[in-house]
Protein backbone atom coordinates (compact mmCIF):
# COMPACT_ATOMS: atom_id res chain seq x y z
CA UNK A 1 0.00 0.00 0.00
CA UNK A 2 1.55 3.47 -1.42
CA UNK A 3 -0.43 5.65 1.30
CA UNK A 4 -2.14 3.73 4.17
CA UNK A 5 -3.08 6.89 5.55
CA UNK A 6 -5.13 7.90 2.54
CA UNK A 7 -5.89 4.89 0.67
CA UNK A 8 -7.90 2.83 3.64
CA UNK A 9 -10.72 5.23 4.10
CA UNK A 10 -13.34 6.48 2.70
CA UNK A 11 -11.96 9.61 3.49
CA UNK A 12 -13.67 13.09 5.05
CA UNK A 13 -15.10 14.16 1.64
CA UNK A 14 -15.65 10.67 0.59
CA UNK A 15 -12.71 10.98 -1.82
CA UNK A 16 -12.15 7.41 -2.06
CA UNK A 17 -16.00 6.76 -2.67
CA UNK A 18 -15.44 5.03 -6.31
CA UNK A 19 -13.13 2.30 -5.73
CA UNK A 20 -15.48 1.59 -2.37
CA UNK A 21 -18.04 1.19 -4.33
CA UNK A 22 -16.18 -0.94 -6.35
CA UNK A 23 -14.96 -3.25 -3.62
CA UNK A 24 -18.77 -3.25 -2.25
CA UNK A 25 -20.28 -4.23 -5.34
CA UNK A 26 -17.56 -7.41 -5.75
CA UNK A 27 -18.36 -8.40 -2.41
CA UNK A 28 -22.60 -8.41 -2.83
CA UNK A 29 -21.86 -10.19 -6.47
CA UNK A 30 -19.62 -12.79 -4.49
CA UNK A 31 -22.52 -13.29 -2.23
CA UNK A 32 -25.40 -13.63 -4.73
CA UNK A 33 -23.53 -15.92 -6.81
CA UNK A 34 -22.73 -17.89 -2.88
CA UNK A 35 -26.45 -17.99 -2.67
CA UNK A 36 -27.07 -19.09 -6.20
CA UNK A 37 -24.58 -21.76 -6.36
CA UNK A 38 -25.56 -23.27 -3.03
CA UNK A 39 -27.26 -25.77 -3.69
CA UNK A 40 -27.37 -25.68 -7.02
CA UNK A 41 -30.04 -28.08 -8.73
CA UNK A 42 -32.49 -26.24 -6.11
CA UNK A 43 -35.54 -24.81 -7.75
CA UNK A 44 -36.19 -20.82 -6.69
CA UNK A 45 -39.09 -20.52 -4.13
CA UNK A 46 -40.02 -17.35 -5.96
CA UNK A 47 -40.55 -17.40 -9.79
CA UNK A 48 -41.73 -14.30 -9.66
CA UNK A 49 -39.58 -10.81 -10.36
CA UNK A 50 -37.90 -9.42 -7.32
CA UNK A 51 -40.07 -8.06 -4.73
CA UNK A 52 -40.96 -4.52 -5.31
CA UNK A 53 -39.47 -2.16 -2.22
CA UNK A 54 -43.04 -0.25 -2.80
CA UNK A 55 -43.85 2.34 0.22
CA UNK A 56 -39.56 0.84 1.96
CA UNK A 57 -38.51 3.57 -0.28
CA UNK A 58 -40.29 6.47 1.50
CA UNK A 59 -39.39 5.16 4.93
CA UNK A 60 -35.57 4.65 3.17
CA UNK A 61 -36.20 8.34 2.67
CA UNK A 62 -36.85 8.97 5.82
CA UNK A 63 -34.23 7.67 7.30
CA UNK A 64 -31.22 8.27 5.20
CA UNK A 65 -32.62 12.36 6.34
CA UNK A 66 -32.06 11.07 9.80
CA UNK A 67 -28.74 9.36 9.09
CA UNK A 68 -27.24 12.98 7.46
CA UNK A 69 -28.41 15.08 10.47
CA UNK A 70 -25.91 12.47 13.01
CA UNK A 71 -22.64 14.51 13.85
CA UNK A 72 -20.11 14.16 10.83
CA UNK A 73 -17.60 11.98 13.17
CA UNK A 74 -15.45 10.71 9.76
CA UNK A 75 -14.39 14.77 9.43
CA UNK A 76 -11.60 16.70 10.82
CA UNK A 77 -13.35 19.32 12.53
CA UNK A 78 -14.83 16.66 14.86
CA UNK A 79 -12.21 15.87 17.87
CA UNK A 80 -14.97 15.60 20.84
CA UNK A 81 -14.64 11.82 21.36
CA UNK A 82 -13.16 8.31 20.34
CA UNK A 83 -14.62 7.87 17.19
CA UNK A 84 -12.91 6.72 14.87
CA UNK A 85 -13.78 6.51 11.26
CA UNK A 86 -13.45 2.77 10.32
CA UNK A 87 -11.22 1.81 7.31
CA UNK A 88 -12.60 0.96 3.71
CA UNK A 89 -11.61 -2.53 5.17
CA UNK A 90 -13.66 -2.66 7.87
CA UNK A 91 -16.55 -2.04 6.38
CA UNK A 92 -16.08 -4.59 3.58
CA UNK A 93 -15.04 -7.12 5.78
CA UNK A 94 -18.55 -6.18 7.75
CA UNK A 95 -21.02 -6.32 5.05
CA UNK A 96 -19.56 -9.34 3.56
CA UNK A 97 -20.20 -11.42 6.56
CA UNK A 98 -23.21 -9.63 7.96
CA UNK A 99 -25.08 -10.68 4.57
CA UNK A 100 -24.82 -14.41 5.96
CA UNK A 101 -24.52 -13.95 9.55
CA UNK A 102 -22.00 -16.30 11.69
CA UNK A 103 -22.18 -16.15 15.34
CA UNK A 104 -19.22 -16.28 17.04
CA UNK A 105 -20.34 -17.74 20.41
CA UNK A 106 -19.79 -21.27 18.53
CA UNK A 107 -17.60 -23.11 16.29
CA UNK A 108 -20.48 -24.14 14.22
CA UNK A 109 -22.57 -21.10 14.47
CA UNK A 110 -19.26 -19.40 12.26
CA UNK A 111 -16.23 -21.81 11.66
CA UNK A 112 -14.39 -19.58 8.53
CA UNK A 113 -15.04 -16.71 11.16
CA UNK A 114 -14.15 -18.78 14.46
CA UNK A 115 -10.92 -19.28 13.05
CA UNK A 116 -10.70 -15.65 11.59
CA UNK A 117 -10.91 -14.56 14.94
CA UNK A 118 -8.29 -16.89 16.76
CA UNK A 119 -6.14 -15.24 14.03
CA UNK A 120 -6.78 -11.97 15.10
CA UNK A 121 -6.45 -12.37 18.28
CA UNK A 122 -3.06 -14.06 17.47
CA UNK A 123 -1.99 -11.31 15.48
CA UNK A 124 -3.29 -8.80 18.94
CA UNK A 125 -1.00 -11.03 20.73
CA UNK A 126 1.85 -10.95 18.86
CA UNK A 127 1.57 -7.03 18.77
CA UNK A 128 1.36 -6.96 22.28
CA UNK A 129 4.79 -9.03 22.94
CA UNK A 130 3.13 -12.19 24.62
CA UNK A 131 4.68 -15.05 23.35
CA UNK A 132 2.19 -16.85 24.61
CA UNK A 133 -1.58 -16.63 26.13
CA UNK A 134 -5.14 -16.76 24.63
CA UNK A 135 -7.99 -13.95 23.80
CA UNK A 136 -11.29 -13.59 21.89
CA UNK A 137 -13.01 -10.38 20.58
CA UNK A 138 -15.57 -9.05 22.58
CA UNK A 139 -18.48 -6.13 22.54
CA UNK A 140 -16.60 -3.52 23.44
CA UNK A 141 -14.00 -2.59 26.42
CA UNK A 142 -16.65 -2.87 29.51
CA UNK A 143 -17.15 -6.24 28.92
CA UNK A 144 -13.76 -7.17 28.04
CA UNK A 145 -12.93 -5.75 31.63
CA UNK A 146 -15.49 -7.19 33.26
CA UNK A 147 -14.47 -10.74 31.78
CA UNK A 148 -11.18 -10.11 32.82
CA UNK A 149 -11.71 -9.29 36.53
CA UNK A 150 -14.32 -12.29 36.09
CA UNK A 151 -11.39 -14.61 35.50
CA UNK A 152 -9.17 -12.84 38.11
CA UNK A 153 -11.58 -12.81 40.97
CA UNK A 154 -12.51 -16.49 40.84
CA UNK A 155 -8.67 -17.98 40.22
CA UNK A 156 -7.46 -15.63 43.27
CA UNK A 157 -10.80 -15.48 45.20
CA UNK A 158 -8.74 -13.01 47.70
CA UNK A 159 -7.59 -9.60 47.77
CA UNK A 160 -8.95 -5.91 46.72
CA UNK A 161 -8.87 -4.56 43.29
CA UNK A 162 -7.01 -1.33 42.87
CA UNK A 163 -7.80 1.19 39.76
CA UNK A 164 -7.02 5.10 39.40
CA UNK A 165 -8.96 7.81 40.06
CA UNK A 166 -9.55 8.58 36.30
CA UNK A 167 -9.64 5.11 35.27
CA UNK A 168 -12.88 4.55 33.15
CA UNK A 169 -16.60 4.72 34.80
CA UNK A 170 -17.09 1.06 34.51
CA UNK A 171 -14.20 -0.22 36.53
CA UNK A 172 -16.80 0.75 40.13
CA UNK A 173 -19.71 -0.89 38.28
CA UNK A 174 -17.90 -4.15 37.16
CA UNK A 175 -16.35 -4.26 40.76
CA UNK A 176 -19.44 -4.00 42.08
CA UNK A 177 -21.74 -6.52 39.79
CA UNK A 178 -18.72 -9.14 40.65
CA UNK A 179 -19.50 -8.02 44.39
CA UNK A 180 -15.82 -7.34 45.14
CA UNK A 181 -15.42 -6.50 48.68
CA UNK A 182 -12.55 -4.01 48.54
CA UNK A 183 -12.32 -2.05 45.69
CA UNK A 184 -10.61 1.17 45.61
CA UNK A 185 -9.84 4.63 43.47
CA UNK A 186 -6.24 5.28 43.86
CA UNK A 187 -4.94 8.84 43.72
CA UNK A 188 -3.34 10.20 40.53
CA UNK A 189 -0.52 13.09 39.67
CA UNK A 190 -0.84 16.00 38.54
CA UNK A 191 -0.54 14.33 35.55
CA UNK A 192 -3.05 12.27 35.61
CA UNK A 193 -1.01 8.98 36.13
CA UNK A 194 -1.42 6.89 39.02
CA UNK A 195 0.39 7.77 42.04
CA UNK A 196 2.32 4.74 43.20
CA UNK A 197 3.13 5.48 46.58
CA UNK A 198 -0.84 5.94 47.30
CA UNK A 199 -0.81 2.30 45.79
CA UNK A 200 1.82 1.04 48.04
CA UNK A 201 0.70 2.45 50.76
CA UNK A 202 -2.86 0.48 49.74
CA UNK A 203 -1.03 -2.45 49.04
CA UNK A 204 0.91 -2.78 52.50
CA UNK A 205 -2.67 -2.21 54.38
CA UNK A 206 -4.36 -4.90 51.81
CA UNK A 207 -3.27 -6.91 49.47
CA UNK A 208 -5.01 -7.03 45.79
CA UNK A 209 -6.01 -9.85 43.50
CA UNK A 210 -5.75 -7.27 40.75
CA UNK A 211 -4.57 -4.05 40.35
CA UNK A 212 -5.57 -1.68 36.95
CA UNK A 213 -3.23 0.14 34.89
CA UNK A 214 -4.31 2.40 32.04
CA UNK A 215 -2.93 2.74 28.71
CA UNK A 216 -4.39 5.55 28.11
CA UNK A 217 -7.10 6.92 30.51
CA UNK A 218 -10.35 8.13 29.02
CA UNK A 219 -9.89 11.71 29.97
CA UNK A 220 -6.74 12.96 28.87
CA UNK A 221 -4.81 9.54 27.20
CA UNK A 222 -2.82 9.68 30.50
CA UNK A 223 -0.73 6.16 30.79
CA UNK A 224 0.35 5.15 33.58
CA UNK A 225 3.52 4.13 34.36
CA UNK A 226 3.89 0.45 33.72
CA UNK A 227 7.26 -0.10 34.36
CA UNK A 228 6.61 1.04 38.17
CA UNK A 229 3.56 -1.70 38.68
CA UNK A 230 5.78 -4.68 37.47
CA UNK A 231 8.32 -3.44 39.97
CA UNK A 232 5.91 -3.54 42.64
CA UNK A 233 3.83 -6.87 41.22
CA UNK A 234 7.39 -8.42 42.08
CA UNK A 235 7.19 -7.29 45.94
CA UNK A 236 3.43 -8.07 46.01
CA UNK A 237 2.59 -10.77 43.42
CA UNK A 238 -0.81 -9.09 42.30
CA UNK A 239 -2.43 -9.73 38.92
CA UNK A 240 -1.80 -6.70 36.42
CA UNK A 241 -4.32 -5.52 34.56
CA UNK A 242 -3.75 -3.51 31.94
CA UNK A 243 -6.86 -1.28 30.37
CA UNK A 244 -5.39 -0.18 26.79
CA UNK A 245 -8.93 -0.21 25.73
CA UNK A 246 -8.07 2.97 23.95
CA UNK A 247 -4.20 3.30 23.40
CA UNK A 248 -3.07 -0.55 22.77
CA UNK A 249 -2.82 -0.37 19.31
CA UNK A 250 -0.44 2.42 19.29
CA UNK A 251 1.98 -0.49 20.38
CA UNK A 252 1.96 -1.04 16.32
CA UNK A 253 3.77 2.24 15.81
CA UNK A 254 6.93 0.78 16.60
CA UNK A 255 7.29 -2.51 15.25
CA UNK A 256 8.81 -4.25 12.40
CA UNK A 257 7.45 -6.91 10.16
CA UNK A 258 8.65 -9.74 12.48
CA UNK A 259 6.90 -7.82 15.15
CA UNK A 260 10.46 -6.57 16.90
CA UNK A 261 10.75 -3.46 18.82
CA UNK A 262 12.35 -0.65 16.32
CA UNK A 263 14.80 1.50 18.14
CA UNK A 264 13.02 4.42 19.62
CA UNK A 265 12.36 7.75 16.76
CA UNK A 266 10.43 10.87 17.15
CA UNK A 267 8.20 9.67 14.15
CA UNK A 268 6.62 7.17 16.10
CA UNK A 269 4.76 10.26 17.26
CA UNK A 270 5.35 9.14 21.20
CA UNK A 271 6.95 10.66 24.16
CA UNK A 272 10.33 8.34 24.98
CA UNK A 273 8.10 7.86 28.58
CA UNK A 274 5.57 6.32 26.63
CA UNK A 275 7.26 4.01 24.03
CA UNK A 276 8.44 2.40 27.09
CA UNK A 277 5.17 2.13 28.90
CA UNK A 278 4.26 0.06 26.01
CA UNK A 279 7.42 -1.89 25.23
CA UNK A 280 6.54 -3.05 29.05
CA UNK A 281 3.18 -4.15 28.61
CA UNK A 282 4.30 -7.49 27.19
CA UNK A 283 5.23 -8.39 30.81
CA UNK A 284 1.39 -7.71 32.22
CA UNK A 285 -0.69 -10.60 32.85
CA UNK A 286 -3.64 -9.61 30.90
CA UNK A 287 -5.04 -6.70 28.58
CA UNK A 288 -8.06 -4.74 27.38
CA UNK A 289 -7.90 -3.84 23.61
CA UNK A 290 -10.73 -2.37 21.70
CA UNK A 291 -10.06 -2.85 18.12
CA UNK A 292 -13.08 -0.30 17.49
CA UNK A 293 -10.84 2.69 19.74
CA UNK A 294 -7.13 3.18 17.86
CA UNK A 295 -7.82 -0.45 15.54
CA UNK A 296 -9.34 1.42 12.59
CA UNK A 297 -12.84 -1.17 13.38
CA UNK A 298 -16.45 -0.05 13.53
CA UNK A 299 -18.27 -0.75 17.00
CA UNK A 300 -18.62 -2.92 18.86
CA UNK A 301 -15.12 -4.67 18.54
CA UNK A 302 -13.25 -4.59 22.15
CA UNK A 303 -10.93 -7.54 22.59
CA UNK A 304 -9.10 -8.99 26.39
CA UNK A 305 -6.11 -10.77 26.35
CA UNK A 306 -4.70 -13.12 28.78
CA UNK A 307 -1.20 -14.46 29.13
CA UNK A 308 -2.10 -17.80 31.45
CA UNK A 309 -4.49 -20.01 29.66
CA UNK A 310 -5.63 -21.15 33.04
CA UNK A 311 -7.80 -17.91 33.43
CA UNK A 312 -10.47 -19.80 30.85
CA UNK A 313 -11.05 -22.37 33.30
CA UNK A 314 -13.15 -20.57 35.65
CA UNK A 315 -15.47 -18.96 32.89
CA UNK A 316 -15.23 -22.53 31.32
CA UNK A 317 -18.66 -23.37 30.34
CA UNK A 318 -21.09 -26.17 28.05
CA UNK A 319 -23.95 -26.16 26.86
CA UNK A 320 -26.18 -29.51 26.20
CA UNK A 321 -27.71 -27.54 22.50
CA UNK A 322 -23.92 -26.31 21.03
CA UNK A 323 -20.63 -26.44 22.02
CA UNK A 324 -20.83 -30.16 20.62
CA UNK A 325 -17.51 -30.24 18.39
CA UNK A 326 -15.22 -30.27 21.34
CA UNK A 327 -12.46 -30.63 19.32
CA UNK A 328 -12.79 -27.37 17.64
CA UNK A 329 -12.66 -24.02 19.41
CA UNK A 330 -15.65 -22.54 20.80
CA UNK A 331 -14.96 -19.20 22.19
CA UNK A 332 -18.10 -19.11 23.69
CA UNK A 333 -16.55 -21.87 25.91
CA UNK A 334 -14.89 -19.56 27.85
CA UNK A 335 -16.43 -15.88 27.17
CA UNK A 336 -19.02 -14.52 29.33
CA UNK A 337 -20.54 -13.15 26.11
CA UNK A 338 -22.60 -15.31 24.02
CA UNK A 339 -23.98 -14.13 20.59
CA UNK A 340 -21.13 -12.30 18.65
CA UNK A 341 -21.33 -11.11 15.18
CA UNK A 342 -18.73 -13.29 13.22
CA UNK A 343 -18.98 -10.36 10.69
CA UNK A 344 -16.37 -8.24 13.44
CA UNK A 345 -14.06 -10.72 13.14
CA UNK A 346 -13.42 -10.82 9.59
CA UNK A 347 -13.65 -6.99 9.51
CA UNK A 348 -10.61 -7.40 12.08
CA UNK A 349 -9.13 -9.89 9.62
CA UNK A 350 -9.41 -8.29 6.23
CA UNK A 351 -8.41 -5.33 7.76
CA UNK A 352 -5.19 -5.97 9.83
CA UNK A 353 -4.14 -8.72 7.05
CA UNK A 354 -4.05 -5.82 4.44
CA UNK A 355 -3.35 -3.30 7.26
CA UNK A 356 -0.38 -6.09 9.58
CA UNK A 357 -0.43 -4.48 12.98
CA UNK A 358 3.10 -2.81 13.01
CA UNK A 359 4.66 0.36 11.46
CA UNK A 360 3.78 -0.43 7.78
CA UNK A 361 0.06 -0.97 8.05
CA UNK A 362 -2.02 0.26 11.29
CA UNK A 363 0.89 1.54 12.94
CA UNK A 364 1.49 4.13 10.11
CA UNK A 365 -2.00 5.50 10.69
CA UNK A 366 -2.10 5.71 14.15
CA UNK A 367 1.42 7.56 14.58
CA UNK A 368 -0.56 10.01 12.19
CA UNK A 369 -2.85 10.48 14.72
CA UNK A 370 0.02 10.51 17.94
CA UNK A 371 1.74 13.24 15.72
CA UNK A 372 -1.07 14.96 15.31
CA UNK A 373 -1.64 15.43 19.36
CA UNK A 374 2.07 16.54 19.55
CA UNK A 375 2.10 19.10 16.70
CA UNK A 376 -1.73 20.56 18.31
CA UNK A 377 0.54 20.89 21.26
CA UNK A 378 3.11 22.46 20.12
CA UNK A 379 0.46 25.20 17.85
CA UNK A 380 -1.29 25.50 21.79
CA UNK A 381 1.99 26.27 23.54
CA UNK A 382 3.15 29.00 20.49
CA UNK A 383 -0.41 30.57 20.85
CA UNK A 384 -1.28 33.60 22.24
CA UNK A 385 -4.99 33.18 24.37
CA UNK A 386 -4.82 28.73 24.58
CA UNK A 387 -2.24 26.94 26.92
CA UNK A 388 -1.51 23.19 26.96
CA UNK A 389 -2.74 21.47 30.22
CA UNK A 390 -1.06 17.88 29.94
CA UNK A 391 1.28 16.84 27.33
CA UNK A 392 -0.23 13.90 25.51
CA UNK A 393 1.42 10.18 26.33
CA UNK A 394 -1.44 9.14 23.75
CA UNK A 395 -3.77 11.38 20.50
CA UNK A 396 -5.61 12.61 23.77
CA UNK A 397 -4.75 16.44 24.01
CA UNK A 398 -6.08 18.55 27.36
CA UNK A 399 -5.53 22.33 27.25
CA UNK A 400 -7.42 25.50 28.66
CA UNK A 401 -8.10 29.17 27.59
CA UNK A 402 -5.69 31.81 29.02
CA UNK A 403 -1.87 32.28 29.63
CA UNK A 404 -2.02 32.72 33.12
CA UNK A 405 -4.98 31.00 35.46
CA UNK A 406 -5.34 32.42 39.00
CA UNK A 407 -8.55 30.35 40.18
CA UNK A 408 -10.65 27.08 39.09
CA UNK A 409 -13.29 29.72 38.43
CA UNK A 410 -11.83 31.43 36.03
CA UNK A 411 -10.67 28.01 34.49
CA UNK A 412 -14.13 27.07 34.18
CA UNK A 413 -15.53 29.79 32.97
CA UNK A 414 -13.45 30.57 29.66
CA UNK A 415 -13.48 26.44 29.25
CA UNK A 416 -17.11 26.64 29.08
CA UNK A 417 -17.43 29.72 26.76
CA UNK A 418 -15.14 27.70 24.20
CA UNK A 419 -17.12 24.45 25.14
CA UNK A 420 -20.26 25.81 24.42
CA UNK A 421 -19.58 27.23 21.13
CA UNK A 422 -17.07 24.59 19.50
CA UNK A 423 -18.80 21.33 20.46
CA UNK A 424 -22.53 19.58 20.16
CA UNK A 425 -24.12 22.64 22.20
CA UNK A 426 -23.79 24.50 18.93
CA UNK A 427 -25.38 23.37 16.01
CA UNK A 428 -23.13 25.61 14.11
CA UNK A 429 -20.29 24.81 15.72
CA UNK A 430 -17.38 25.16 12.95
CA UNK A 431 -15.12 22.12 15.21
CA UNK A 432 -16.19 19.94 17.66
CA UNK A 433 -14.23 19.09 20.84
CA UNK A 434 -15.11 18.17 24.40
CA UNK A 435 -14.08 18.87 27.76
CA UNK A 436 -12.60 17.03 30.79
CA UNK A 437 -13.97 17.74 34.28
CA UNK A 438 -11.44 16.28 36.87
CA UNK A 439 -11.53 16.63 41.05
CA UNK A 440 -10.19 19.57 42.41
CA UNK A 441 -7.33 17.30 44.16
CA UNK A 442 -5.89 16.66 40.49
CA UNK A 443 -5.93 20.55 39.44
CA UNK A 444 -4.57 21.74 42.62
CA UNK A 445 -1.13 19.03 42.06
CA UNK A 446 -0.64 20.51 38.99
CA UNK A 447 -1.37 23.86 39.56
CA UNK A 448 -0.39 24.16 43.43
CA UNK A 449 -1.27 27.59 43.43
CA UNK A 450 -4.47 28.09 41.43
CA UNK A 451 -7.16 29.29 43.85
CA UNK A 452 -10.10 27.14 44.30
CA UNK A 453 -11.79 28.04 47.67
CA UNK A 454 -14.53 25.68 47.26
CA UNK A 455 -12.85 22.81 46.05
CA UNK A 456 -14.66 22.71 42.76
CA UNK A 457 -14.30 20.29 40.38
CA UNK A 458 -11.97 21.67 37.48
CA UNK A 459 -12.93 21.70 33.59
CA UNK A 460 -10.35 21.40 31.06
CA UNK A 461 -10.85 21.10 27.03
CA UNK A 462 -10.38 17.89 25.43
CA UNK A 463 -9.88 16.90 21.76
CA UNK A 464 -8.84 13.44 20.58
CA UNK A 465 -7.07 13.25 17.27
CA UNK A 466 -7.73 9.34 16.84
CA UNK A 467 -8.38 10.01 13.10
CA UNK A 468 -4.76 10.73 11.91
CA UNK A 469 -6.26 13.13 9.15
CA UNK A 470 -5.06 16.27 11.27
CA UNK A 471 -1.61 14.92 10.16
CA UNK A 472 -2.77 15.59 6.63
CA UNK A 473 -1.54 18.64 4.28
CA UNK A 474 1.10 20.50 7.06
CA UNK A 475 -1.47 19.74 9.46
CA UNK A 476 -3.77 22.10 7.80
CA UNK A 477 -7.23 21.05 10.02
CA UNK A 478 -5.15 20.95 12.85
CA UNK A 479 -3.49 24.23 12.49
CA UNK A 480 -6.99 25.64 11.50
CA UNK A 481 -8.69 24.50 14.98
CA UNK A 482 -5.67 25.82 17.27
CA UNK A 483 -6.15 29.67 15.05
CA UNK A 484 -10.39 29.34 15.59
CA UNK A 485 -9.87 28.42 19.18
CA UNK A 486 -6.90 31.17 19.74
CA UNK A 487 -9.28 33.94 17.98
CA UNK A 488 -12.29 32.67 20.38
CA UNK A 489 -10.27 32.84 23.71
CA UNK A 490 -8.91 35.96 22.55
CA UNK A 491 -12.39 37.50 22.81
CA UNK A 492 -13.32 35.87 25.75
CA UNK A 493 -10.44 36.63 28.27
C1 LIG B 1 -9.70 3.18 29.14
C2 LIG B 1 -11.06 2.66 28.77
N1 LIG B 1 -11.46 1.49 29.28
C3 LIG B 1 -12.67 0.98 29.01
C4 LIG B 1 -13.54 1.64 28.17
C5 LIG B 1 -14.89 1.05 27.89
O1 LIG B 1 -14.95 0.63 26.56
P1 LIG B 1 -16.33 0.41 25.83
O2 LIG B 1 -16.98 1.75 25.75
O3 LIG B 1 -15.94 -0.14 24.51
O4 LIG B 1 -17.13 -0.54 26.63
C6 LIG B 1 -13.16 2.87 27.63
C7 LIG B 1 -14.08 3.63 26.77
O5 LIG B 1 -13.87 4.75 26.41
C8 LIG B 1 -11.88 3.39 27.92
O6 LIG B 1 -11.46 4.56 27.43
Amino acid sequence: MKNPGFDAFLGPKGENGELFKELILKVIDNHLDWRKNSFPSDKSLYESKPANPGEFQEILDEFLKLHNTNLPYFHPRYSAQMLKDPSIFTLIGYLAFMMSNPNNHAYEGGPITTLMELEVTDMMLKMCGFNEGWGHLASGGSLANTEALWAVRDTRNDGAVYFSEVSHYSWKRICTILRIPGFKEIEVDGFCRMDLNHLEDNLNTKNAMMVVANLGSTGSGSIDDIEGLLQLREKYGFHLHIDAAYGGFSRSVFLDNNNDVLPYSQEFGLSEYAYRQLIAIKDADSLTIDPHKQGLISYGAGAVIYKDQKLREPLSNTAPYTYHKTDKPNIGMFSLEGSRPGAMAAACWLTYKYLPLNFSGTGKIISGSLKTAKKFYELVDKSANLSNFLYPDLDINTFYAGKIIDSVDNLNRLALQIYNEYSIENPDAQFIISKFVMPATIIKKRFPFILNTDNKNATVLRSVFIKHWGEVDDYYYTRLLVEELDRFASLSN
